[in-house]
């Protein structure tokens, strides 16, 4: 990072006494102000619940412009990697900074393909689970425990373990998932095949029975590939500033993205594609289209409660560039299905456009988001919705992992510890219980 000639005086109408602080440059995106010696210089702290406008680092994976509506992968546009690239090529560009060559996406390729199984006894896990149980739940504890069999790679420090831990996170999570889906609907396993695409591979070990083959289509399997890519990462979001945090302990990988999987479940976040999609088929229930108005009357009442799920950002103050591409997406997969009179999604792109002529919507800048579509392409492709956030944390694990290596190849980095404002109660002695009132 860049020192800016610009510099920031912090004074004080008490008479305590003024300080500079520093300011730095990034290569684009808001300046940061350097705060770092102001505690220990004026005893005081800065208040940002929520980290509203705090930089908790300096990265170089992902940048996303609000305003615009702008994400770019290590400066490459989410439309050209979405359109151009596939996921593992898109992870190996997370990961290393740069795309792969020809040979180094083959290599890649084959180191993920080649470890895709997991550890047998990683069954026995699921037995503990109800059957009706939520994948999320599932996922929290396969992927912790998956730091119980790989004591050769839980070294967070150690350059080789972070990369063995990285290939082994990014190619077992679509076995893990599909296990959690089978779990769920009382169906065998399905095991990885070695001759399958990354996401052809997913899609087989979610559909495949032992009493007859599933052959993946085309259509869906470039349309899975596409909603891994526009899922793998984006900068400091909730969960991934959860990894971070967690990472930071010295942790081991496994445990740190278990972390994001937990975190990533809330319904602001990536549990919000199911929130999404359970709202538009309540709507859909409730009277489609010619309903849409009391919806959003609803929605506009503050005691309702009721938020458009699938809509609204705290980055985003524009329409998500990869709400755009999904709802590309939705118009090919269901075309290739036939579904294109699908009334979900019919009543989606009403929804929609009601919204953003709607002066509650434009004034708050909240537009599509991520999740506002994927949800209507996973349920074409025959993912339940219960799935989906399985299928987000699948997608995140390479961007999660991306962050962290980042974080711990920082020499400057510390354990993450923030302060607070104290309002509560001052020093008071104990009154035995006898005597309490
Ligand atoms: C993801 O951070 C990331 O990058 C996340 C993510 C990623 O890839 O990691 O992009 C993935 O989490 C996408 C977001 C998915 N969540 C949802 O779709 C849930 C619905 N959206 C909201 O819960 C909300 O928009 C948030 C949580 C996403 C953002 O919350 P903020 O920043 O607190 O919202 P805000 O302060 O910008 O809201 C401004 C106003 C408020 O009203 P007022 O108090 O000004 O009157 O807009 C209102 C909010 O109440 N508002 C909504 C709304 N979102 C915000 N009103 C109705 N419906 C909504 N969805």
């Amino acid at each position: 990072m860049t020192p800016s000639d610009v510099k920031a005086t912090l004074s004080f109408s008490d008479g305590s006494p003024s300080m500079e602080l520093p300011i730095y440059k990034g290569t684009i995106g808001p300046d940061v102000i350097d705060i770092r010696k102001l505690y220990g210089q004026v005893g005081k702290f800065t208040y940002d619940p929520g980290f509203l406008s705090t930089a908790s680092c300096n990265s170089t994976i992902t940048y996303i412009d609000g305003d615009k509506g702008e994400l770019l992968y290590r400066g490459y546009p989410i439309e050209q990697l979405a359109t151009q690239c596939d996921f593992l090529e898109t992870c190996y560009l997370l990961l290393n900074g740069e795309l792969p060559s020809a040979d180094q996406k083959s290599e890649f390729s084959h180191l993920v393909t080649h470890h895709t199984m997991v550890n047998e006894q990683m069954q026995f896990f699921l037995r503990g689970f109800r059957r009706d149980a939520h994948p999320m739940a599932i996922m929290t504890g396969l992927v912790g425990a998956l730091s119980a069999f790989y004591h050769d790679s839980t070294d967070i420090h150690n350059p080789e373990h972070r990369a063995i831990s990285a290939i082994r996170l990014i190619a077992k999570m679509p076995t893990l998932v599909s296990m959690a889906y089978k779990y769920t609907v009382g169906q065998p396993y399905i095991y990885p095949k070695n001759d399958l695409s990354y996401a052809g591979n997913f899609m087989r070990m979610m559909f495949a029975t032992p009493c007859e083959e599933y052959v993946p289509n085309e259509v869906l399997v470039r349309a899975m590939d596409r909603i891994f890519i526009l899922h793998a990462d984006h900068e400091q979001n909730a969960s991934t500033s959860t990894v971070r945090l967690c990472g930071s302990s010295g942790t081991n990988p496994f445990a740190a993205i278990a972390a994001g999987v937990a975190c990533l479940w809330g319904p602001a976040h990536g549990g919000a594609n199911e929130a999404a999609l359970n709202m538009l088929e309540d709507m859909q229930k409730a009277g489609g289209v010619e309903k849409i108005g009391e919806f959003v009357k609803q929605v506009k009442d503050k005691n309702s409660g009721i938020k458009l799920m699938g809509f609204g950002h705290r980055v985003y103050k524009n329409y998500d560039p990869r709400a755009k591409l999904m709802r590309e997406t939705c118009h090919e997969v269901l075309d290739a299905l036939g579904l294109h009179d699908d009334p979900i999604f019919k009543l989606a792109m009403s929804l929609e456009k009601i919204a953003l002529e709607d002066e509650y919507f434009v004034a708050r800048k909240l537009y599509p988001n991520v999740d506002f579509y994927s949800g209507i392409v996973q349920r074409a492709i025959g993912i339940p919705v219960s799935l989906f956030t399985a299928i987000f944390a699948l997608a995140r694990t390479v961007g999660w992992i991306a962050q962290l290596n980042e974080m711990i190849g920082d020499p400057e980095y510390k354990i993450g510890r923030p302060r607070q404002l104290f309002t509560g109660a001052t020093q008071r002695q104990v009154v035995p219980i006898a005597k309490r009132g």
